[in-house]
C-alpha cells in the first residue's frame, strides 16, 4: 500500500470543503481522483478480533459521536516481551466510516495531536488502516483512570482546593500549550479529560482544528457537517455559527472548572445560548472550594460575550496556580 501522506487528496463538494482521503495527488496539487480506498457500503467489513494483523480488540471503552474506542493488545510488543503490551485504538463507527470523508477526519484528528508534546496531552502512536475490513484507526496510550464527568459523579460536591488545583493546573497548561501549538481543542468537556494513573490527560480533538496556516500540506478539513458542540459547554458563538476559536476553549474549559469546583454547572446545564438569553450571568456566584483570589479569572472566562472574554488559557492558570497575596503573608508569617 503507498504511503497515507501520498494518498491524501482533496475534493471540494458543494460550498462546504470537504475531502476524501486516499487518493494519490498529482504533481504534488490535489485533484480529483478515484479514492483508492473509499469506503463504501459493500466495502466495510464487520470489526475483525485482530486488526492490521497486529491489535487485538479486547472490550470497548468508550463510544461517542464518530467511533468508538477500544482497549486492544498489541500482538507484536507481546512477542517482543513488552510487558504492558495495552494500547487504546480508536476506529471510525461502521455508521460513520461510510461517510467518504471519514477518514480523512480521523487523520485529521491524529495530525493535530501529533503536534502536541505534553505531558498532559493524551500520546499517540500511529494512524493505520486494515486492509480487509477497510478501515482507518489512530493508535494510542491507554489511559486508565476516571474522566472527569464519572469523577463529579462520585464527588457531587465538587473537589477541595488542593485536588481542584492538581487537576486544573495541568489542564490549564495542556491547554495553553495546545493553544500556543496554533492547535484549538473544540470539545472541552469533562467527558474529555481522563484523570489517569500517569497524570491529567486532555484527549478527544476530534472536534479540534489547526488555526490558519499550521498545517500546511494537509488539506483543510472542514468538520462543518460533523460538528457537534456540546450546549452545556460551547460558547454562545460557537452555537450561533462562529468560527472555533481559543476563546472558546476558554470558556468550555471554564465550564469544567467550575462544575469541579462546587458540584454545580455555571448555568444549570443550560446551553450558553439560553443562559445568555435568560442572563443566568447575574446571579453568577463563585463555586463553593474556589479561593476568591482565583474567582475574578474564571468569571472572565466564564464571559457569554467573546469580546469580554479577555483571558487567554494561560493567564487562566496562571491566575489558579498564584497564592494569594495573604495567604502568602500568612504563611510567611507561620
Ligand atoms: N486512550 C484512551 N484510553 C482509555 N480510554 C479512552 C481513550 N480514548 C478514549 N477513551 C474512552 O473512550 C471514550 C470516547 O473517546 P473519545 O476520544 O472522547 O471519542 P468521541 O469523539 O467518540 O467522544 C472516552 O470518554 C473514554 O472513556
Ligand atoms: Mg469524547
Amino acid at each position: 500500500m503507498p504511503p497515507l501522506d501520498d494518498l491524501l487528496v482533496s475534493e471540494e463538494q458543494d460550498s462546504n470543503l470537504t475531502y476524501f482521503a486516499f487518493a494519490k495527488p498529482l504533481n504534488g496539487k490535489p485533484h480529483k481522483a478515484e479514492p483508492a480506498l473509499a469506503p463504501t457500503k459493500a466495502s466495510i467489513g464487520e470489526m475483525p478480533d485482530v486488526l492490521a494483523g497486529r491489535y487485538r480488540i479486547e472490550r470497548l471503552l468508550g463510544a461517542g459521536g464518530m467511533g468508538a474506542v477500544y482497549r486492544a493488545r498489541d500482538l507484536l510488543s507481546e512477542q517482543f516481551g513488552d510487558p504492558d503490551p495495552y494500547i487504546a485504538l480508536k476506529i471510525l463507527s461502521e455508521e460513520f466510516a461510510e461517510s467518504p470523508d471519514a477518514s480523512a477526519l480521523l487523520y485529521g484528528e491524529f495530525a493535530l495531536i501529533r503536534r502536541l508534546r505534553h505531558d498532559n496531552v493524551l500520546r499517540l502512536h500511529s494512524f493505520e488502516v486494515d486492509t480487509d475490513c477497510q478501515r482507518a484507526f489512530i493508535t494510542m496510550e491507554l489511559m486508565r483512570g476516571l474522566t472527569l464527568d464519572k469523577l463529579l459523579c462520585e464527588r457531587p460536591l465538587g473537589l477541595p482546593w488542593k485536588e481542584l488545583r492538581d487537576i486544573a493546573l495541568p489542564l490549564l497548561d495542556a491547554l495553553a500549550y495546545a493553544h500556543a501549538r496554533g492547535v484549538l481543542h473544540g470539545d472541552m468537556k469533562p467527558s474529555n479529560v481522563m484523570l489517569s494513573e500517569e497524570g491529567v490527560r486532555l484527549f478527544d480533538f476530534g472536534l479540534g482544528q489547526a488555526e490558519e496556516g499550521i498545517l500546511p500540506g494537509l488539506p483543510h478539513l472542514s468538520r462543518d457537517r460533523f460538528n457537534a458542540w456540546t450546549p452545556g459547554y460551547a460558547a454562545p458563538e460557537l452555537l450561533e455559527g462562529q468560527p472555533l476559536s481559543a476563546s472558546a476553549d476558554v470558556y468550555g474549559v471554564a465550564c469544567v472548572l467550575y462544575e469541579l469546583a462546587g458540584g454545580k454547572h455555571p448555568f444549570r446545564r443550560m446551553s450558553s445560548v439560553e443562559a445568555r438569553d435568560g442572563q443566568l450571568d447575574r446571579e453568577l456566584h463563585a463555586p463553593r472550594n474556589l479561593p476568591k483570589h482565583c474567582w475574578p479569572a474564571l468569571r472572565t472566562a466564564l464571559a457569554f460575550d467573546a469580546a469580554k472574554r479577555t483571558i487567554t488559557a494561560a493567564q487562566l492558570r496562571d491566575a489558579m496556580g498564584a497564592t494569594s497575596s495573604l495567604l502568602q503573608r500568612l504563611r510567611l508569617r507561620a
